[in-house]
């Protein structure tokens, strides 16, 4: 076992994994999902708080009233048909914890059975975050906009992930995830016979010049060290060979790792929209959903997520980024829009496979990261407590920087 756990603990851990993985909820309807762990915190003897339909909040007392550090898990599922064949496999056709939220929660709850049994209290109190909706991206900004950072100094969480060992911890600084918006482009023209296209003006080649144009944005005008993409999805015009269409509709996603990058990309495809337009007199509209914000760890809670790692598990585990920061969106960034910390990647490699990808119907995890998440999810809510109760949290930042 790769941390000092309790083998009982670890195999609490794994039954409650493996009933949440057999009963997964997609977002926003985790009701089950949030009864159980209610029912895990309150055996602990924690009282547990709903400031939304699905999710819960509970908090562990600390020794002093310096500011709360929170620990956060995600508890949603996807809509995906299961096919690993796992003995627990979902039982809801359709819907599979693909992502590895069923541990994130059970790890969550090792870690408060791990706080609960110290002999003292921690340094700062700990609230213990189960969030709903990490899926559609939205959950964690209902959970801040519900109040669960009130008094919050720190916030730490991880994700497994099968490109790193299992027991390891990826602790770093700079970006982690990419931010997610999507957009929609609607172009108008002037339908009209396909024979007379002089009388039209056509919505097709309107579009297909933007949807070139847009692959110069990233590949032209963005600094190549400074990952981002573009990419239209959908393209969708016409009503039959012989009718030229007056309208199309363009939808795609926007990527960055960088909130400077993610704005020029934003000023690109508004100024390529109205150019186009310009060119075919076409009325052309331009509307960008706004997603989850790049994750980026920054500032000295990195350095305390660090020395938890090293702490609860070996100086030998903790590990830098080997595959460059993730294009796909986390929306933890929220948090860390307003209160410092860190988001980890947690080793969850299976020794014996190559792996599927998370969001794939055959995705899995090495259940061994269940009781190393624990330990530095606990690890990191007690150093990050004693950071911020001490008030040395300015002196690790320049150790941070110095190592
Ligand atoms: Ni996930």
């Amino acid at each position: 076992m790769v941390a000092s756990i309790h083998p009982s603990l670890f195999d609490r851990m794994v039954k409650l994994r493996r009933d949440l993985h057999r009963h997964p909820e997609l977002s926003r309807e985790e009701h089950r999902t949030t009864d159980r762990l209610v029912s895990e915190l309150e055996r602990l003897g924690l009282e547990c708080q709903r400031p939304l339909d699905t999710g819960l909040v509970a908090e562990i007392p600390g020794a002093s009233d310096a500011p709360t550090v929170a620990i956060r898990a995600d508890i949603d599922a996807l809509p995906i048909h299961e096919e690993t064949g796992l003995q627990y496999a979902s039982e809801v056709p359709g819907v599979m914890h693909a992502c590895g939220h069923d541990a994130h929660a059970a790890m969550l709850v090792g870690a408060a059975e791990l706080l609960m049994s110290r002999p003292v209290p921690p340094p700062a109190p700990i609230r213990l975050i189960f969030q709903p909706a990490e899926e559609l991206g939205i959950g964690a900004r209902s959970m801040i906009e519900a109040g669960v950072l009130d008094r919050v100094g720190a916030i730490f969480g991880g994700h497994v992930d099968r490109h790193y060992p299992t027991g390891t911890v990826v602790a770093v600084s700079g970006p982690v995830n990419a931010s997610t918006d999507g957009f929609r482009i609607s172009i108008s023209g002037q339908q009209g016979h396909a024979a007379r296209p002089h009388e039209t003006v056509d919505a097709v080649v309107a579009g297909s010049l933007i949807v070139m144009a847009v692959q110069t944005i990233v590949s032209r005008e963005i600094d190549p060290t400074h990952p981002s993409v573009v990419s239209i999805g959908r393209f969708e015009a016409g009503t039959a060979s012989n009718v030229i269409a007056g309208t199309a509709v363009l939808s795609g996603t926007i990527r960055a790792q960088e909130s400077a990058v993610r704005a020029h990309l934003h000023r690109s495809l508004s100024r390529i929209c109205e150019s186009v337009g310009q060119l075919h007199e076409a009325d052309i509209q331009l509307e960008i959903e706004e997603g989850t914000p790049p994750l980026v760890n920054q500032g000295p809670m990195v350095e305390v997520a660090r020395r938890a790692a090293s702490e609860a598990l070996g100086p030998e585990r903790v590990r830098t980024m080997v595959r460059g920061a993730n294009m796909g969106g986390e929306d933890f960034s929220w948090y860390l829009q307003e209160v410092p910390g860190c988001y980890v990647r947690l080793g969850a490699r299976l020794a014996d496979s190559a792996g599927y990808p998370a969001h794939s119907s055959r995705f899995q995890i090495d259940e061994a990261v269940l009781p190393a998440g624990a330990a530095w999810l606990a690890e990191v809510a007690v150093q990050g407590g004693e950071a911020l109760a001490s008030g040395t949290v300015d002196d690790l930042e320049a150790a941070g920087r110095a190592s």
